[in-house]
């Protein structure tokens, strides 16, 4: 098959979306009928502060950027429910994936996408006033019902933060894998290779991986400096495993 037909990308149905019913809706715009896309991996994820600040790395230290954070884990839309409290995390394939998914989604702020490409998916969010603690308005937070990879290279990098290679089956995976042969654990933001009091396992011997988060693994246990974080191989691994605390 052409690589073109490998091409991935990803796409979140955020919060807003959820609270609002507005699933279906966003999926049938997206299906491979309008598309030509094909479905290569789907999960429900409660989005952890690890996670969230992973994804959004590239905003971290705008003024948007706790808020945003706040919005992708739920907390805006279900102060008081943190049980519904999730985003859907999709892998869609098939030829100019991310392309095509950005431009259903249209523009990044909801007004612009009204203006410009009315009936687009972000055409449906809002705009909310962020306040700092004495309630003055500092900013904008744009909420618009859905994530899409901005960039192949995003892309890859997004798909292996939300997406284990086990969640995607063995012909439609885009990236190398290899199986692991250590005990990674990790506590605290550190990595162990036994496990200590209140660590939680990432990866055991057997498990198959993503090669990069192998690498990162590797070169971190001899305390060298990788491509990665620690965070942004653990996230993945710990999605869905626990509550956290509010
Ligand atoms: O999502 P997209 O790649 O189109 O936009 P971005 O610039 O990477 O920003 C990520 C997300 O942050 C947006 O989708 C908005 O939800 C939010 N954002 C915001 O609230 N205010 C801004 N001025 C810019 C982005
Ligand atoms: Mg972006």
């Amino acid at each position: 098959m052409s690589t073109e037909q490998f091409e991935q990308t990803l796409v979140l149905i955020k919060p807003d979306a959820l609270k609002n019913s507005l699933t279906g809706y966003v999926l049938s715009l997206l299906s491979e009928f309008h598309t030509g896309l094909r479905f290569a991996g789907a999960k429900i994820v409660h989005v952890s502060k690890m996670l969230a600040e992973e994804h959004y790395a590239e905003h971290r230290g705008k003024v948007f950027y706790p808020s945003l954070i706040d919005y992708i884990m739920g907390r805006l839309h279900y102060p008081d429910l943190p049980h519904k409290r999730r985003v859907i995390a999709f892998v869609y394939q098939g030829p100019d994936a991310t392309q095509k998914m950005r431009d259903i989604c249209g523009p990044t702020n909801p007004h612009v996408a009204r203006e410009t490409r009315p009936g687009c998916v972000r055409s449906l969010g809002t705009i909310v006033p962020i306040k700092d603690a004495e309630g003055k308005i500092i900013g904008d937070r744009m909420d618009n019902l859905i994530h899409a990879s901005a960039t192949d290279a995003e892309a890859e990098r997004e798909i292996k933060l939300w997406f284990q290679p086990v969640d995607i089956p063995p012909a439609m995976r885009a990236y190398p894998t290899e199986i692991n042969e250590e005990h990674y654990y990790c506590k605290d933001s550190k990595l162990f290779v036994t496990q200590e009091s209140g660590s939680v396992s990432l990866l055991a011997p057997g498990d198959i991986a993503w090669k990069s988060d192998l690498d990162t693994l590797r070169l971190l246990h001899k305390g060298e400096s990788a491509p990665q974080t620690l965070e942004a191989v653990a996230a993945k691994y710990l999605i869905n495993v626990a509550q956290e605390a509010n």
